[in-house]
């Protein structure tokens, strides 16, 4: 076999068989064929795409590039929520505990956050103490005592994924949805769960930037995933803002506590209880995802989810007390509130813009070697749908260094987008696939 040969052979619209297909990617793994050639294949796919058969060839292919992750020493139906990356994404800090309420384990390898984009293993550290664990027993282990373990991802999950993923990054390939789902795919495969709940996000600062082009996505990873036998569901979500009011670390913390205690704003609350109920479902404890969601309101105002969150803390050495004394936390020394220089209702709010206007103030990297504020971000004041006059606060900054201030405010002002109609706003889930 030659790898020229596949690439004409894709390059001319036919179709690949499993041992191409293994072939040529193998091959690129092992350093045996070079990047120009997995370059021009990668394009070939960009504009042909991969049938059905295909695609689960390069799924599996990609997900037997590294380790497996087993947890048989977990005796909890275990749920894998993953999101395709939104700005102010505090969902699993807040879902966890509520589905460790109900006992469902959540065993996840989590990312660290590079860009606008905040990673949930940031967002932990910010507490006090909290130190995640290393090892696969020591997750199983605290899985299993509080229902919840997280921990980053291993440079052996999928290295095909990572390797590919630097070269699409450069050859103008990032954006194809059969290259995009056996990426998302080959993770979630490769780390067991019992249900896999995936939250597509749909709008200005997602990966899939139409209703259209994120249900195309939904149903092509529905597909892999049933190939390979795993109950999925997946949500596409509202991502025409930001999941939330918080973005920064310790700021995204406490909003995921208030959610739990019943103050959370209102679309993010019902994100939650939506995935929620979904899991409920997926488990058969209910008939609809509807009747999961009710159900998981009722388990919020017991209070039994931040007792969850608390064992979870305190299990990863954390200062568990951070649930009900916010103070514990990374404080910001200043703050500074952005006032509007327009008047109409929000239409609009960029929410890679208002995510890099707080990765200025330090509360994301810009590079994998950045160190991150814990204590910075922004906590928006109005929403898509509200009213705004010339000079009300739209959005209050938390930072340390007054020299970045100028440059997040412009970032956030122009984040906002007006009009002088008034806005039907969207429901936080759109569709459910
Ligand atoms: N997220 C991934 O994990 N892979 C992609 O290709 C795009 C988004």
């Amino acid at each position: 076999m030659r790898a020229v040969d596949i690439i004409e052979k894709k390059r001319d619209g036919h179709k690949l068989n499993e041992a191409e297909i293994n072939f040529i990617f193998q091959g690129y793994l092992d350093g045996e064929i070079p990047e120009y050639q997995i370059s021009s294949f990668l394009m070939a796919v960009y504009f042909r795409g991969l049938d059905e058969r295909e695609l689960n060839a390069f799924t599996k292919t990609m997900m037997n590039s590294g380790d497996l992750v087993e947890f048989d020493g977990i005796h909890k139906f275990l749920v894998d929520k993953h999101s395709t990356g939104g700005v102010g994404d505090k969902t699993t800090i807040a879902l966890a505990p509520l589905l460790a309420a109900f006992d469902i384990g959540t065993a996840k390898l989590s990312g660290k956050g590079l860009g606008h984009t905040g990673g949930t293993i940031d967002k932990l550290e910010s507490i006090p103490g909290f130190i995640f664990p290393v090892s696969r027993d020591e997750l199983i282990a605290q899985v299993n005592e509080t229902g919840i373990g997280i921990m980053g991802y291993s440079e052996n999950i999928v290295p095909l994924d990572k390797k590919l993923y630097s070269l699409r990054d450069v050859t103008a390939t990032v954006s194809s949805i059969p290259l995009i789902a056996s990426s998302i795919m080959s993770k979630k495969l490769a780390v067991y769960a019992d249900a896999i709940i995936l939250d597509v996000k749909v709008g200005a600062g997602a990966f899939m930037k139409t209703k259209k082009e994120a249900k195309e996505l939904a149903h092509t990873m529905i597909n892999i995933g049933k190939s390979f036998d795993r109950k999925i569901i997946v949500h596409l979500s509202d991502m025409s803002e930001p999941l939330g009011m918080a973005i920064g670390n310790s700021l995204e913390v406490i909003e995921a506590i208030e959610t739990l205690k019943g103050n959370g704003p209102v679309k993010f609350s019902n994100l939650i209880k939506e995935i929620c109920g979904t899991a409920l479902y997926l488990r058969g404890d209910v008939k609809s995802i509807q009747e999961g969601a009710e159900k998981t309101s009722s388990m919020m105002k017991s209070g039994a989810p931040l007792t969850k969150l608390k064992a979870f803390i305190k299990a990863c050495g954390g200062n568990e007390n951070v649930v009900d004394d916010y103070s514990l936390l990374p404080k910001a020394d200043y703050s500074f509130k952005v006032k509007s220089s327009e008047k109409g209702y929000v239409k609009s709010i960029d929410a890679e813009m208002v995510g890099k206007s707080a990765m200025i103030l330090g509360a994301g990297r810009a590079t994998k070697e950045d160190s991150i504020d814990y204590s910075v971000g922004v906590v928006l004041a109005k929403k898509v749908g509200d009213i705004v006059e010339t000079g009300e606060t739209i959005a209050t900054f938390y930072y340390n260094d007054s020299a970045k201030l100028d440059d997040a405010v412009k970032m956030l002002k122009s984040s906002f987008e007006f009009d002088d109609e008034k806005i039907e706003t969207k429901e936080i889930i759109l569709e459910t696939i």
